[in-house]
């Protein structure tokens, strides 16, 4: 790609224009309304939901502090569920699931419904009620689902902490958001192996370490755990079978009338310092941007079988798996496991099974595709596709072509997604029959936001100039505050630019107005599109007792999109080998998770600092990723650093 390439546009294909739910028209009426008037514009987007009381008042913003349908009440499962499996979607197919091992289930919108309601009513008996904190660790499996929805059902704030984290990880959460009950299961099928997620929850949860828990329910996913021994030595809290939770007869369970402003769910993710943000969000403008998204972005139509590959443990699994889809009365196909079991076929073979229409997933699974060759999807039949999406991290316009031509044989427009953890929703898009794309670029705002692109000083950036991709315009789904620290909310997003938001990523904005995301500012890291705070992993490098001090940078890799190099300084004279190495990324595993281990660890003798004593990453990103250190060194102390660095490679 050559830096300013706004030429390449794709037009939306005939084949998709012909059989699209949504056509240009429609969109442009959107557009024209949200220009008008934005707050109207979402206020129109969320009586498309079901209230229990409406709202009069629709936005009330004072920067940080955003309000959405305030005085209205609501539950999220009577919009996700209730209506459909009350009216004419009873019989249509909410989730398609496949576990990796083939096995396989479906629920209709009455039988999901059912299920929560029956979850729900065992979770009330255990003493959860409206506010309460649940933790919910899990395999990607519908019960997953069904508890994020039970939780809602009652007004519980759920946390779903990713799988791949670890025991210190799941406890850190447990633990920050005084959760009362854990659902986990006995384990998880991933790469052909057992994740046992019930030996991790114990080890996070032995010894009272967990001192709000009063329950932890165990879903006998894999069977060969006996689950409800395995955590009854401390009796520290009760434990029980998703089996024993289940109450049966729960058809007259009513969900609980919230708020608009109540907080649905906090997800943790990595920011600028070591400790992990429980970003909250609410209730109504969650739903309704995560709905409006879902409905516009992939233009839901309603014989679509939409299959979003991220896991409920990050938030595109949380507003493309769990809400949004849900909300449309659309049915999701859900997977279990990994892209590449049993082998490089196994995604074209279930989009071929299940017919799948919508397929959404991640430039690093793209690239890693393109590794094993176009023969591989070639041999399975994809017509069912009308429409591909991409999110989490930027596509390289090689991956945007290869995903066109050989997933979407030239026909499927791709909806390249830019959004965060934060921001809940999709925010820049293009929307299929409207908007002509250009590989690596996400193109525009979606209608009812606006973006700014700032330089330093706050004022705005050039055509084409690179700067701080920040809004000032509030949006329904935007995070209202850090759990439990919303001073941290407040310094770490709303204090760069009085008034507006900042995402922590640089952007342009070309002379089409198209954004070009260049990437996170602060130190923040995306290695196969999740998201890792170098501090964080700097500060489990230190756990290791031969390691003195550390600084985490990243490199760019061909798969991961970005790898992360480990400088480390060590106690006395331990000898350097692959086996201290192997130790030292072994100790990241262990303490965060596997997806957040070094790809190279490198073993120094001094880190290069400035004369305060500040680590000067920027010279070890130079080393990591060009192997030179040619930058300004005036303000490095010991100037020798850089030639022992040099020679150390
Ligand atoms: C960061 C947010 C969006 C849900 C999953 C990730 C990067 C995300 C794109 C994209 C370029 C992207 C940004 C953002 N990012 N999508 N389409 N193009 N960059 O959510 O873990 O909160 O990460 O991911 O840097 O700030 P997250």
């Amino acid at each position: 790609m050559t830096l300013f390439d706004d030429t390449a546009t794709h037009l939306p294909s005939s084949h998709f224009i012909h059989g699209a739910a949504r056509d240009e028209a429609s969109i442009k009426k959107d557009r024209k309304a949200a220009d008008e008037n934005f707050v109207e514009f979402w206020a129109m987007q969320a009586k498309e939901l079901e209230w229990r009381t409406p709202w009069t008042t629709d936005c009330h913003f004072e920067a940080p502090r955003a309000k959405w349908f305030e005085d209205g009440r609501l539950n999220v499962t009577d919009s996700c569920l209730k209506r459909h499996a009350l009216g004419t979607n009873a019989n249509k197919r909410a989730i398609l699931w496949e576990g990796e091992p083939g096995d396989t289930r479906t629920l209709t919108y009455l039988e999901l419904y059912q299920e929560v309601q029956k979850a729900a009513l065992g979770l009330r008996k255990l003493g959860v009620e409206a506010g309460d904190r649940v933790a919910i660790y899990m395999p990607l499996v519908p019960e997953a689902i069904i508890a994020m929805q039970a939780c809602a059902f009652l007004g519980a704030t759920h946390s779903v902490v990713f799988g791949g984290f670890s025991s210190d990880s799941l406890r850190d959460r447990i633990n920050d958001a005084e959760c009362k009950v854990l659902i986990t299961a006995d384990g998880g099928y991933r790469k052909g192996r057992v994740i046992p997620l019930a030996s991790i929850a114990h080890e996070a949860t032995r010894d009272n370490c967990c001192p709000s828990l009063e329950n932890v329910v165990v879903l006998k996913r894999i069977g060969s755990v006996d689950e409800s021994n395995l955590f009854k030595d401390g009796g520290f809290f009760q434990t029980m079978s998703w089996a024993e939770l289940i109450v049966e007869d729960a058809h007259d369970f009513e969900a609980t009338s919230l708020e608009a402003e109540h907080p649905l769910f906090i997800l943790y993710t990595s920011g600028t310092t070591g400790k992990p943000k429980g970003v909250v969000h609410s209730t109504g403008g969650y739903l309704t941007q995560a709905a409006y998204t879902f409905r516009t972005v992939f233009d839901h139509r309603k014989d679509d079988i939409f299959w979003c590959s991220a896991d409920v443990g990050w938030v595109t699994g949380h507003s493309y798996l769990a809400y949004g889809p849900l909300a449309n009365g659309s049915t999701i196909f859900m997977y279990e496991g990994a892209p590449m079991t049993p082998d490089a076929g196994r995604f074209w073979s279930m989009i071929e099974k299940y017919h799948i229409s919508v397929f959404y997933t991640a430039p690093t699974a793209i690239r890693a595709f393109m590794k094993h060759g176009p023969e591989v999807p070639s041999n399975y039949d994809l017509s069912s596709l009308r429409l591909l999406g991409s999110v989490g991290e930027p596509i390289n316009p090689e991956a945007w072509e290869w995903y066109h031509e050989h997933i979407g044989s030239g026909r499927c427009p791709i909806v390249d997604t830019w959004w965060q953890t934060e921001t809940g929703a999709i925010m820049v898009s293009p929307l299929p029959s409207e908007t002509p794309t250009k590989p690596g670029s996400a193109t525009r705002e979606i209608p009812g936001i606006k973006l700014e692109i700032l330089r330093e000083d706050g004022s705005p950036a050039g055509e084409n100039e690179s700067g701080y991709l920040v809004s000032k315009q509030p949006w329904p789904s935007m995070m209202r505050t850090v759990w439990g620290d919303d001073e941290r909310f407040q310094k770490t997003y709303w204090s760069k630019f009085k008034g507006a938001y900042f995402t922590g990523d640089s952007a342009r904005r070309d002379s089409d107005g198209y954004i070009w995301i260049g990437g996170r500012v602060d130190d923040v890291v995306n290695v196969s599109g999740h998201r890792l705070g170098t501090m964080e992993i700097e500060s489990s490098l230190l756990n290791h007792p031969a390691v003195v001090e550390s600084a985490v940078v990243s490199r760019p890799d061909d798969l991961s999109g970005e790898a992360i190099v480990a400088f480390v300084t060590l106690q006395g004279s331990i000898p350097l080998d692959k086996k201290l190495s192997d130790e030292v990324k072994a100790q990241v595993t262990k303490d965060i998770g596997a997806f957040a281990r070094p790809a190279d660890v490198r073993f120094v003798e001094a880190l290069p600092k400035t004369r305060s004593g500040k680590i000067m990453r920027r010279l070890l990103r130079q080393l990591a990723r060009e192997g030179v250190i040619n930058g300004d060194i005036t303000s490095l102390e010991d100037k020798s650093i850089v030639t022992k660095l040099l020679a150390e490679r």
